[in-house]
């Protein structure tokens, strides 16, 4: 059989021979209406009958994998699809650096290969629940359309994590692969695995700002999962980094389009003032520093995603040769960080620092420096856009200790630039830092669904092109 083409002949389409493989069949067909009712009552709601101008992949051919068409969200074919196996591929670090990369689990590592699957695979259905409302308010049917198709490729991302399970952890695995059906984002008595999971996404801009910000963890994870001596779990994220790209585009043009519209309107009207927010919240778009309160309060929700700077989880990780640093496979050094040292921002004595730690128990700390790399470099381009206008206004990153629940900086106040403040004058300023409530309310209200084709909300620019080269008055969403 072609790896690079999909058998799409059974219930679940697939390009690894689930035909030939009962047992996992069995399982996941199973599996399968459970996923569906889950579908059904935590996905988009209110769009579930609608045609939905969707891609769905047909290959893993990186030239061409996706195929687009008018689907009905539950009907869409959700499969098992993992990137080519490459012959003779090796573990690349860790202790068992050279060896045969791994086809099956090996026995001592499979607690900790479970783990890192479940965690994975528990932020794929939590981010479709986090956005379950968001189509009654979309600013366009374009919008409406990337949402949902970010949202079917959060659902086949779970369906990527569960064939693991299924296929390769047996009792265990099946279970672990209903109780991902189980858990609810932002539930008191039974939450999403990670915090940023059980955030609410209550408007358009929180939505740019979480397929900016947290699904470019996602795809951070997904690079280092890539890596994975563990062959299967190595192809599976290859084939899922496809399809984040995305996720990330997604966010990316948002929040441009966003600005772009508020830097317009603020020129058409002759403000020059960014921080002459009752001005131009008036003209119906959201001004910068309001822009710029979301990202903090994204960003520093995703920082947490990466764990404690210091981890011997992840050093364990490592040293297995189960979870790789971002891009290995392109760095230049020994692969085994026996030795080596990276630094971490700690808190010292009150003051924030940077201190020399084994580059072993690092690698959260490691990870995440690469993922603020990634962000810096999105932002720049939301500030070229600012200039092009000609307003004088930069977004920025806040400082990693900003607002924080986890590691180091969990048990300090930080200002965005990083200053140390008392409790009294971070309950003073947090609104300076973050959305109010006013804020809220005023995005909110912005928040009125714009359904004609060819249209959009006021508060956000028309993209450049269309998906998949549609004109601009293409029906990518025809609602029923
Ligand atoms: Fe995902
Ligand atoms: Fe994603």
């Amino acid at each position: 059989m072609n790896i690079a083409q999909v058998d799409y002949d059974g219930l679940i389409p697939n390009n690894v021979a689930l035909g030939q493989d009962v047992r996992v069949k069995r399982a996941l067909e199973k599996w399968h209406p459970g996923y569906l009712n889950w579908w059904n009552d935590m996905g988009p709601e209110g769009f579930q009958e609608s045609l939905v101008y969707l891609r769905t992949a047909i290959s893993v051919d990186p030239k061409g994998w996706a195929k687009f068409d008018y689907v009905r969200m539950p009907e869409y074919r959700w499969g098992v699809l993992l990137a080519p196996q490459m012959e003779g591929r090796k573990v690349n670090f860790g202790m068992h650096k050279g060896e045969d990369a791994w086809q099956e689990v090996p026995g001592e590592y499979r607690a900790m290969l479970r783990r890192l699957v479940v965690i994975q695979g528990d932020t794929e259905p939590a981010s479709v629940e986090q956005q379950r409302f968001l189509g009654k308010t979309a600013p366009s049917l374009y919008d409406m359309r990337n949402l949902f198709q970010v949202n079917v490729e959060e659902g086949r991302h779970l369906w990527a994590m569960v064939y693991l399970l299924q296929k390769y952890f047996g009792t265990d695995g099946r279970e672990e692969a209903e109780a991902l059906l189980q858990r609810r984002s932002g539930d008191p008595d039974t939450p999403r695995m990670l915090g940023a999971f059980n955030e609410k996404t209550p408007d358009w801009l929180s939505f740019f700002m979480f397929t900016f910000f947290t699904d470019r963890d996602g795809k951070m994870q997904l690079e280092a999962l890539a890596q994975s001596g563990f062959d299967p779990l190595s192809r599976t994220c290859r084939f899922m980094l496809t399809e984040e790209a995305h996720h990330m585009f997604v966010g990316e043009t948002g929040v441009t389009r966003v600005i772009q519209r508020t830097c317009e309107a603020m020129k058409e009207a002759g403000i020059s003032d960014p921080y002459d927010i009752d001005k131009v919240r008036k003209l119906g778009v959201i001004d910068l520093p309001t822009i710029q309160k979301k990202a903090n309060l994204h960003f520093s929700l995703t920082l947490d995603l990466f764990g404690n700077e210091i981890s011997t989880n992840a050093a364990n990780a490592f040293h297995a040769g189960l979870k790789g640093r971002y891009r290995e496979d392109r760095l230049k050094d020994d692969h085994q960080l026996e030795s080596g040292t990276y630094p971490v921002l700690r808190l010292v004595d009150g003051k924030i620092q940077n201190e020399e730690s084994s580059a072993l128990s690092a690698l959260n700390m490691r990870l995440r420096d690469d993922y603020v790399a990634d962000c810096n470099n999105g932002v720049g381009r939301w500030n070229k856009v600012i200039e092009q206008i000609g307003i004088p206004f930069q977004m920025k990153l806040p400082h990693v200790a900003f607002h924080r629940h986890i590691g180091e900086f969990s048990r300090t106040n930080a200002d965005v630039d990083g200053n140390i403040l008392s409790p009294a004058e971070w309950t003073k300023r947090r609104t300076d830092f973050l959305p109010s409530a006013a804020d809220k309310e005023f995005i909110e209200s912005l928040m009125q669904p714009q359904f004609e084709p060819a249209k959009f909300a006021g508060w956000i620019a028309p993209p450049k092109v269309g998906i998949d080269n549609k004109p601009g008055d293409f029906e990518y969403v025809k609602i029923a």
